[in-house]
């Protein structure tokens, strides 16, 4: 009961429409003329040849302790096939002619990157490129992000993550796009045709590489690396379907995790490498270690030198050892003693000179160098795109509700600003992590951009940064709360810092504003001036307080080089807000792991009043927490804006099906609809969302789990009508057999603007 197979009617942005081309997108990774040449190619090669395309180099510095300060002479010598964090025309081309010209077979490189975001012009973080819900937008992003990468000689990106993400704890939770499957996937699947365009051997096309395969997200505590326990069950219902999806898409690359899945390192894990990945998807493309995580086989225990840990991992199926250097360490001999078959090998060098051919590398080796040299500037295209999809990530918490009226957008009697906060000019922080060649030169500051508009109005902006992201110190307290009393509102610029907290190995165990930023929000906001919290984090933070005291809270992630006018134009409302959750934000971090598609339990809370203790048993004996609601402080799917939208009561086109019909296909498909009104006086853009429910089933099924979206853009008081069609791909799930199939159930719908609102319809799937 997946991703695809959504028809949606109105006539609005076709984010579903490119989202159904995922299936066609053409991929030369089952040419047969590249088999044939792969295949004479293989016959000339040395075990020593082959071995080398399973060895990935990224570390290529010559400095002290790097482990190849040889690696010029390793590339003559045919020894590596394929390197990362190696950048720049000139320098790519230098080290490809190395390969091409010197090594005995001519065999060209690869070179890799974190290309994650953005390459120079840096796009607003992945779980805000989420937050869009809109996959066009991340296709695009990932399209420019793929010719500036391959402009400067990279032709493979670890990218995307699709790790569903559960637990705020987890650093990592930023790079992915959240905790649900279904929106997950419609996003790998944006990003593979992003990045990999119409044509793998078009010059500007780079190959994707879907990672980490797979459990990652679902580190024991939020800690990362930990270990991950996941039933079968869960692992297909809902942690592979993004990974199916961009496989489905003709994604050529995924990267094994470096976590182990039920004990097993997921590097040499045979049930899912192999079994799932090739045997069940088909998949014809390469699998990468993650950065060293063939020898990590060590510490995880199943192995207790690195010849073991190199023959489980070939053995499971990994093809390339990225910056392990147990491959090539060990792979000769472990096939010359015969522990490992060389056609293991065969096959992962085949695999990898696949990838090569079809991005056109055996006859295209080399990227046009610049006419002249310097830095290249920034494409304002590409900048200006950067804004629209960074406006569109803003998620608006809340506006006025319980703390007098709504403070957004800014209006014209709004003449002094007070801008307070570490994150407010802070160019570097809004690249977010993983900034691939982005500049914090390039990034226009909330500072920068609300001076010129200011000033432009005739108003006065007080700046005072009151605190750093992460300190004791509150020195800065005075001049900030005295710029908050002389101002007629106050916008507080609050969150984390991208690389220390919001990245991999960057788990936390608090999930409140970090060092003194919270005793800083409460003192400003005690003078009574209205506030305005803008949240930068990579995660959902937990802001209890300030949903309470604070009138308006917008979360902006972390936005990238167009942070300062998408704010702007956010907050004096050129733009109305129109992002969505797509991870829930907790009240407490004793709440994670928090996701709305969680099972009911046999006793749960509903119609129990959670705000307070429980006064008796039959307020106790439930599914609760004695000292916190069970609810998020906002939920999944959640985003307001400043116009209003209501939804009709939903039309079905049938109220029982059959289940055996929607399996064999001769049952027409459901269809629901609900027509969607902006009932305020401003333009806006509303993500419908639909969910269902069924109950009866052979294994439970989440309380609700979203099996659809559309984006709708509505004038003042326009209207429009929106379909959803349910068939077998949204009605079956993998049931108590493991067989992805519809079964008999009472079933309920939902159209509605967030997971927890909506109006709703229930309907029979009988036998
Ligand atoms: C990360 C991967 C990344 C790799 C690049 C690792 O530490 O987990 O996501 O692609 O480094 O080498």
């Amino acid at each position: 009961m997946r991703w695809l197979g959504v028809l949606l009617l109105v006539v609005a942005p076709a984010c579903f429409s490119s989202l159904l081309r995922a299936q066609t997108a053409p991929s030369r990774l089952d040419d047969p003329i590249i088999e044939q040449r792969i295949t004479k190619l293989l016959a000339q090669m040395t075990l020593e040849e082959k071995i080398a395309q399973t060895v990935h180099f990224a570390d290529s510095s010559t400095g002290p302790g790097s482990p190849h300060t040889d690696y010029r002479e390793q590339t003559a010598e045919g020894h590596v096939g394929s390197f990362e964090n190696i950048t720049g025309a000139a320098e790519t081309n230098a080290l490809q002619k190395l390969a091409v010209e010197k090594s005995r077979l001519h065999i060209p490189l690869v070179f890799a990157l974190d290309v994650i975001h953005g390459y120079r012009t840096v796009f607003p973080v992945p779980l805000a490129m989420a937050s869009t819900w809109d996959p066009s937008l991340v296709e695009q992003a990932s399209r420019i992000a793929a010719k500036e990468a391959s402009s400067e000689g990279i032709r493979w990106t670890f990218s995307p993550m699709v790790d569903i993400a559960r637990d705020a704890r987890w650093g990592r939770m930023v790079e992915g796009a959240g905790e649900d499957p279904y929106l997950g996937s419609a996003m790998a699947a944006a990003y593979v045709r992003g990045y990999q365009g119409a044509r793998l051997d078009d010059p500007q096309s780079i190959l994707a590489c879907v990672k980490h395969f797979v459990g990652y997200g679902a580190a024991e505590a939020g800690r990362d690396y930990n270990s991950v326990e996941i039933s079968e069950h869960t692992l297909r219902q809902i942690y592979l379907p993004p990974f199916h999806a961009a496989v489905e898409a003709g994604a050529g690359s995924l990267m094994s995790a470096f976590n182990s899945l039920n004990g097993i390192p997921a590097t040499s894990n045979w049930f899912t490498l192999t079994h799932i990945l090739r045997q069940e998807w088909k998949f014809p493309g390469v699998v990468i270690s993650d950065y060293g995580s063939v020898a990590e086989a060590i510490p995880h225990g199943i192995a207790i030198d690195g010849k073991t840990a190199a023959r489980k991992a070939i053995l499971a199926g990994l093809d390339v050892d990225l910056e392990g250097n147990m491959y090539s360490r060990y792979l000769a001999d472990l096939v010359r003693t015969g522990a490992v078959p060389e056609a293991a090998v065969d096959q992962a060098a085949r695999r990898m000179l696949r990838i090569k051919f079809a991005l056109g590398l055996f006859d295209h080796p080399y990227t046009a160098e610049p006419a002249s040299s310097g830095k290249p500037q920034l494409d304002p295209a590409h900048v200006e795109f950067a804004r629209t999809v960074a406006e569109r990530s803003f998620v608006l918490l809340k506006n006025g509700e319980n703390v007098g009226k709504s403070p957004l957008p800014l209006g014209p009697d709004v003449h002094t600003i007070a801008l307070i906060g570490p994150l407010a000019d802070s160019a570097p922080d809004m690249l977010g992590p993983w900034r691939a060649r982005g500049n914090a030169a390039d990034v226009v500051t909330l500072r920068t951009a609300l001076t010129s508009r200011v000033q432009a109005g005739g108003g006065q902006l007080l700046y005072a940064k009151g605190t750093e992201i992460l300190t004791a110190e509150d020195n800065g307290f005075a001049e900030a709360v005295a710029a908050a009393k002389q101002s007629d509102v106050i916008l507080m610029a609050l969150g984390e810092d991208p690389q220390w907290m919001s990245a991999e190995a960057a788990s936390r165990a608090h999930l409140g504003l970090p060092g003194n930023q919270q005793q800083l929000l409460e003192a400003v906001a005690a003078t009574g001036r209205p506030v305005v919290l803008i949240v930068f984090s990579g995660r959902p933070l937990s802001l209890t307080w300030a949903a309470i005291h604070v009138p308006a809270i917008l979360q902006a992630w972390f936005p990238g080089v167009q942070a300062g006018p998408a704010l702007v134009g956010t907050l004096f409302g050129d733009v109305s807000p129109s992002g969505k959750l797509t991870v829930s934000m907790p009240r407490s971090v004793g709440q994670e792991p928090l996701y709305y598609d969680h099972l009911n339990t046999g006793r749960p809370a509903d119609g129990i009043d959670l705000t307070r203790p429980p006064r008796n048993d039959v307020e106790k004996y439930h599914s609760r927490y004695v000292d916190e609601p069970n609810a998020p402080l906002f939920p999944f799917g959640y985003g307001l804006s400043y116009t209003k939208f209501t939804y009709s009561p939903l039309e079905l086109s049938a109220s029982q099906l059959s289940a055996r019909g929607l399996n064999d296909k001769t049952q027409p498909p459901l269809h629901v609809s609900a027509t969607v009104r902006n009932a305020g006086s401003r333009a806006g853009e509303e993500t419908v969302e639909l969910y269902i429910r069924l109950r009866g089933t052979s294994i439970a099924l989440p309380v609700k789990q979203l099996e659809g979206f559309r984006k709708l853009a509505l004038a003042p008081g326009e209207s429009k009508r929106v379909e959803f069609t349910l068939g077998r791909d949204e009605l079956s799930f993998w049931n108590i057999d493991m067989q992805n199939t519809v079964e008999p159930a009472a079933a309920t719908v939902w159209i509605g603007p967030s997971s927890t609102e909506g109006e709703t319809a229930d309907f029979i799937i009988e036998q």
